[in-house]
């Protein structure tokens, strides 16, 4: 009646599936890593810019377009909590951050949000990492975090 390896197949599905979702649950509970949010579109988030709400808490709003991010570069305090807040002017880009746990897509429409924290001072690359066009490869903007 049953074919074995189709029931194994779907068996080893199963586990797959059971597998990342405790995976994932791991990542947000334990670890208690921010996953990323799809907000709503939200003309007061569709913007680009650095908001202070003091006690070095900040909000960064970056805007992508081919092939740039804006704002280019922020400086921020050592010890700072930020939520990005990342949105695309065009087309389908990339927000990776070097060095931190960021990856995310920015997609036409819609608002992508995360929160991060700096322990450390440096200068953190921002990239694209999705192909977007012949500029594709010059699409970066900078975090400085100062000590
Ligand atoms: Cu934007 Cu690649």
């Amino acid at each position: 009646m049953y074919d074995k390896f189709e029931s194994r197949a779907f068996s080893l599905t199963i586990i797959v599936i059971v597998l990342f979702m405790t995976a994932l649950l791991y990542a947000v509970t334990s670890r208690k890593i921010d996953l990323p949010d799809c907000l709503p579109y939200n003309n007061k988030l569709y913007r680009s810019g650095v908001d202070s709400l003091g006690n070095k808490t900040y909000q960064l709003f970056y805007q992508a377009r081919m092939w740039s991010f804006e704002p280019k570069q922020v400086c921020l305090p050592v010890g700072s909590d930020v939520d990005i807040y990342l949105s695309s002017l065009d087309v389908v880009h990339g927000f990776n951050i070097y060095d931190k746990n960021v990856n995310m897509m920015a997609v036409p429409g819609g608002i992508v949000k995360t929160s991060i924290h700096f322990d450390k001072p440096g200068v953190y690359k921002v990239t694209c990492h999705e192909y977007c066009g012949i500029g594709h490869q010059n699409m970066q903007a900078e975090i400085i975090v100062n000590p």
